[in-house]
C-alpha cells in the first residue's frame, strides 16, 4: 500500500496550509486542498482520496456537512471534521454522516497525527470486517441448501436465496417475525402440522438433524424438505446467540425415487408376464399338437380292438406315433434349440443369421472366440439376445443390413449387433418399458445376470448398435 491519500477541505488558507505541512511531515500524501464543495468534487474526480479532513464551516452553497454527505455518497469517502463549533444542532447533523471523529480547532500537531492514526486504524478494521461480512453473505446466500437464522427469541433474522425459494417468502417479509408464524412444518407421513417446533431448539449439543418434513408455503403448496440440520450458534463467551437451520428441497429426489420404484415394478412384471406368455404358448402347442395326436392314437387303439382291418389300423397307429415324436421334438426344440446343446455359439448364431427375415439381410462374423469358456447358460442368453435384436431390426428399424460380430478380449466375449436402419432415441427407453415394450429390457436383464456390460447406441437415421460384453466362464472341465 502506498501513502494514505488525504483531501483537505478548509476555506481558511492559513489553516489549510498548516494542516498540509503537518500531514506531509507525518508521511501522508495530501492530494489537494479545496476551499468549497465544487473544488472538493473537482479534486475527487481526478484522483480518489482515502479520507477527507472537512471543515464544517466553509464558503459556498454547501457547508462542510453537506459536502461530506455528497462525498460519502459519490466516493464512499470516510470523513473527519475540523471544527471550532460545538453547538448541539450542528453536532447532531454531523453525527448523521457517521464521521470517524472531530478535530477541534485550534489543534496541535501531535493531536492531529495521533487522531488520524486512530481513525485510519478504525477505518481499516471496519473495512476488513465489512469485506469479510460481504464475502460470507455472498457465500451463504449462494449455497444450494436452504439456510435460515433464528434468533434466541425465536424470531427469524436471515434467509438465504434457497430458503426464500423453498418457503415462498422473502427475507423482508419474514424478518423479525416469530419462526412459528412464518414457517409451517408438517409431518411427512401424516401431513399433520407440527405445532411445537420449539422442542427442536433444545440444542444441548451443537448439532441435531431432522428427517423429511413438509414446509407449507403461504399459498398452501407443500414442499418436501430433507437432510435438515439444526446448529446452535454461540458467541465467544459461549452464550447462545441463536440457531441455524439448513435443509434441502427434496422434490426431485422423491420424484426420481418413485420413478425408479415404478420402473422396478414394471420390469419385474415384464419378466413374470414374459414367463407366463411363454408357458401359455407351450401349453397351447402341447394341447393343440401333441394332445390331439395322442387323442387320435387312443381312438385308433379302440378301432384296432373292434375293427376288422388290423394291419391297416397298426399302420395308422405307427404314423400317429411318428407324428407325436416329431411334435415332441418341435416343442423341445422351441424350448431349447437343440443346436445350443450340440454346437458352439458361433455355429448357432451363424445358423440364426442364415434364416429368412423378409427384406433384412443378416450377416455374421466371428473371430477367435474361446468356445470352451462359454457355458450353456451364456450360450442360451447370447442366442436369445441376438434373436431379439434381429427381430427389433426387422420390426422397427426398416433396415437393409444387420451385422452380427462375435469377438474376444482377454477376459470376455463381445457381441456386437449393428443395423443400418432408422435408429431411435435411446433416452426414451425407460418410457418404452413403462409402455410395455420389454425386449431391450430383457436383453439388459440377461446381460446383468451374466455380470456383463450392455451398451446401446442409436442415432436418428444412422442405425442402431448393441454391444454386449460378457466375461468368460472359468475353463470348463473337459468331458
Ligand atoms: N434396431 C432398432 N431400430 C429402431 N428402433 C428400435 C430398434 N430396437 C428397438 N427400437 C425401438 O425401441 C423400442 C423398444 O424395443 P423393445 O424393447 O424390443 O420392445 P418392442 O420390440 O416390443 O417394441 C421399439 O418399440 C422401437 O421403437
Ligand atoms: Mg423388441
Amino acid at each position: 500500500m502506498g501513502k494514505f491519500k488525504i483531501l483537505i477541505v478548509e476555506d481558511a488558507q492559513l489553516i489549510a496550509v498548516h494542516l498540509q505541512k503537518i500531514l506531509q511531515n507525518a508521511n501522508y500524501e495530501v492530494i489537494g486542498r479545496a476551499a468549497n464543495y465544487e473544488e472538493a468534487i473537482a479534486i475527487c474526480k481526478k484522483s480518489t482520496p482515502d479520507l477527507a479532513l472537512m471543515d464544517i464551516m466553509i464558503d459556498g452553497d454547501k457547508d462542510g456537512i453537506e459536502t461530506a454527505i455528497e462525498l460519502k455518497e459519490k466516493y464512499n469517502l470516510p470523513i473527519i471534521y475540523l471544527t471550532a463549533l460545538t453547538d448541539g444542532s450542528t453536532i447532531e447533523r454531523a453525527k448523521k454522516t457517521n464521521p470517524y471523529g472531530y478535530i477541534m480547532k485550534p489543534f496541535q500537531e501531535e493531536q492531529v497525527v495521533t487522531f488520524l492514526e486512530m481513525a485510519i486504524h478504525k477505518y481499516t478494521v471496519e473495512n476488513k470486517l465489512r469485506e469479510s461480512e460481504e464475502k460470507f453473505k455472498a457465500a451463504v446466500g449462494s449455497i444450494s441448501d436452504a439456510l435460515l437464522f433464528v434468533e434466541e427469541d425465536f424470531t427469524v433474522s436471515y434467509l438465504n436465496k434457497a430458503a426464500e425459494a423453498i418457503s415462498g417468502q422473502s427475507l423482508t417479509e419474514v424478518e423479525g417475525k416469530p419462526l412459528v408464524d412464518v414457517f409451517k412444518f408438517s409431518d411427512f407421513e401424516t401431513g399433520n402440522e407440527i405445532p411445537n417446533i420449539w422442542k427442536w431448539f433444545n440444542v444441548k449439543d451443537n448439532e441435531q438433524e431432522f428427517k423429511s418434513l413438509y414446509l407449507t408455503q403461504p399459498n398452501g403448496k407443500k414442499v418436501p424438505i430433507g437432510d435438515g440440520t439444526i446448529n446452535a450458534v454461540f458467541d465467544e463467551k459461549k452464550k447462545l446467540k441463536g440457531v441455524v437451520l439448513t435443509f434441502k428441497n427434496i422434490t426431485k429426489r422423491l420424484e426420481n425415487e418413485s420413478m425408479e420404484k415404478q420402473l422396478e415394478k414394471t420390469k419385474l412384471a415384464a419378466i413374470i408376464e414374459g414367463q407366463e406368455m411363454e408357458r401359455a404358448r407351450i401349453s397351447r402347442e402341447i394341447h393343440d399338437g401333441l394332445g390331439q395326436t395322442l387323442n387320435a392314437i387312443k381312438l385308433n387303439i379302440s378301432t384296432f380292438f373292434n375293427g376288422a382291418d388290423k394291419e391297416r389300423a397298426i399302420k395308422d397307429l405307427q404314423n400317429l406315433i411318428g407324428e407325436a415324436i416329431l411334435e415332441t421334438g418341435r416343442i423341445s426344440e422351441n424350448l431349447l434349440p437343440s443346436k445350443l446343446k450340440d454346437f458352439d455359439i458361433s455355429t448357432c448364431l451363424l445358423s440364426l443369421s442364415n434364416q429368412k427375415y423378409g427384406d433384412l439381410s443378416v450377416s455374421f462374423e466371428s473371430t477367435e472366440v474361446k468356445h470352451d469358456r462359454i457355458g450353456i447358460n451364456k450360450k442360451i442368453n447370447l442366442y436369445r439376445i441376438t434373436q431379439e435384436a434381429i427381430s427389433n431390426a426387422a420390426k422397427h428399424a426398416n433396415a437393409k443390413n444387420l451385422n452380427i460380430q462375435l469377438r474376444s478380449s482377454a477376459k470376455s466375449v463381445i457381441l456386437t449387433i449393428e443395423d443400418d436402419g432408422v435408429g431411435f432415441d435411446v433416452s426414451t427407453r425407460n418410457n418404452k418399458v413403462l409402455e410395455g415394450h420389454h425386449g431391450l429390457q430383457n436383453i439388459e436383464d440377461r446381460v446383468n445376470i451374466m455380470d456383463g456390460v450392455f451398451e446401446i447406441d442409436s442415432k436418428n437415421k444412422l442405425g442402431t448398435v448393441l454391444i454386449i460384453e460378457v466375461p468368460y466362464d472359468k475353463k470348463l472341465a473337459v468331458a
